[in-house]
């Protein structure tokens, strides 16, 4: 089957009130027909159209409407933080205006408020309201900030005059986002190999040493290149996620699994992205049978080190470029700082572990990114999804070797 144009995009759909909110029925059924994750906003006057039941139903997500009693906490945040794209369908001139002049006033202008990712507005409304100098001066405000403005359509007015102002059409919206979605395809040709997850390492057949991580860092990372274009290779150790859809997907359990799947694939890529937290130590011998708690005698375990995978890796490197992970308890930079120049890599992200903040099994996470070049980045507490733009924005100032640059046919920059 070939592949849906928008599979594994995350789209919030803004509806605003007005009378052509109906539309935003069959347009939210196209989108998820192509593939897209669809969640919903609606402003109050859009909920004088529409009920929300309607769209919770076919999205099959909660439809957020208000600032303060939301289902999440504080929807403003966190509901733009997971989208790629922000969609605004039907969107009125009240709601245009109060985006030109950064109005907070429902939870969809506060939302647009605190996201960096794209916004498509498909404009709807009386003609002579459209012709306005301040509602033209408003677009052209938006347009000239990156926002994708589209062109109402001509045609019969819910007044009954014929003017512009009708809602564009469903195709040239689904159009619209399909391109914004795959605008962004720097990675085009690249090969990315990302190892995410905790390892195991058994004591018995049944017990094994193991931690916290969720592998949410790495599964975002694998999602946000492979939509910029990336061919991506995820080596996961045990995690509850869903594998982020286009990226090849390799589970292991051990150290050792994790170090050979690494190995085997590593000549082939030209980024080697360690998230995982690979386990340090294993118990020298694991007993086949479960080891019974009535023939316990008080003898230690006995654990022995695991391969050092990126220290092993950078020893082996071509010309693969390098990022690491270091999860620290404390002096995250002395030991960020020395992790990049003892493994010889190009870029360490630093992160918090242990307490309330930490970054195992978080949604977020807070992280100081260092190159070999000697910039120091810090970035604020962000979604692990803002996280992993922002690490692939900084790849895109390493300059790829020549024998792995992508060849021109496959390049679309
Ligand atoms: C029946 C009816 C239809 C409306 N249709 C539109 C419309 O198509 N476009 C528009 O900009 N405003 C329209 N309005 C006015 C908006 O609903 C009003 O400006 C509202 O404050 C918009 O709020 P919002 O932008 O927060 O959704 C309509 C109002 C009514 C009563």
């Amino acid at each position: 089957m070939a592949a849906l144009k928008l599979q594994g995009t995350r789209l919030l759909l803004g509806i605003t009130g007005s009378i052509a909110a109906y539309k935003a029925v069959g347009l939210l059924r196209t989108l998820m027909s192509h593939g897209a994750d669809v969640s919903v906003v609606m402003t109050d006057s859009a909920t004088r159209f529409m009920t929300p039941l309607t769209f919770e139903v076919l999205s099959n997500h909660p439809v957020a409407t208000d600032t303060f009693s939301g289902h999440q906490d504080m929807p403003h945040l966190s509901l733009p933080e997971s989208a790629d794209v922000i969609l605004l369908a039907p969107c009125t001139a009240n709601t245009i205006a109060a985006y030109a002049l950064g109005l907070a006033d429902n939870l969809l202008s506060t939302l647009l408020l605190t996201t960096q990712c794209p916004v498509i507005i498909a404009p709807a409304m009386d003609g002579d309201m459209w012709e306005q100098t301040q509602i033209k001066q408003h677009v052209q405000t938006l347009r000239a900030r990156g926002v994708i403005v589209l062109e109402p359509e001509i045609g019969e007015l819910a007044s009954g005059k014929v003017g512009r102002g009708r809602l564009p059409s469903e195709e040239a919206i689904v159009e619209a986002v399909v391109e914004k979605v795959h605008a962004s395809k720097e990675l085009v040709g690249r090969r990315i190999l990302i190892s995410a997850g905790p390892t195991r390492e058994p004591i018995d057949a049944v017990r094994f040493i193991s931690n916290g991580s969720s592998g949410k860092m790495g599964y975002a990372l694998a999602r946000a290149a492979q939509l910029r274009g990336a061919e991506v290779i995820l080596v996961s150790g045990p995690t509850s996620l869903e594998p982020p859809f286009g990226v090849e997907c390799v589970s292991i359990q051990t150290a050792e699994d994790m170090y050979h799947a690494l190995r085997s694939r590593f000549s082939t890529v030209d980024v080697l992205i360690m998230t995982a937290a690979v386990g340090d130590f294993r118990p020298q011998h694991c007993r086949e049978e479960k080891f019974k708690k009535r023939d316990w005698k008080g003898e230690p375990i006995q654990l022995e080190q695991t391969t050092d995978i990126l220290a092993a890796l950078s020893a082996q490197r071509t010309h693969q470029l390098l990022i690491g992970f270091a999860a620290e308890t404390d002096d995250l930079l002395e030991n960020g700082r020395e992790k990049l120049h003892k493994k010889s890599l190009d870029m360490v992200v630093v992160n918090q572990v242990g307490g309330s903040e930490s970054a195992f099994d978080n949604d977020t996470n807070e992280v100081i990114l260092l190159t070999r070049n000697g910039s120091v980045t810090p970035l604020p507490r962000m979604s692990k999804h803002m996280v992993a733009a922002r690490i692939l924005d900084e790849l895109q100032n390493f300059p790829m070797p020549s024998s792995v640059l992508p060849s021109p046919s496959l390049s679309k920059r």
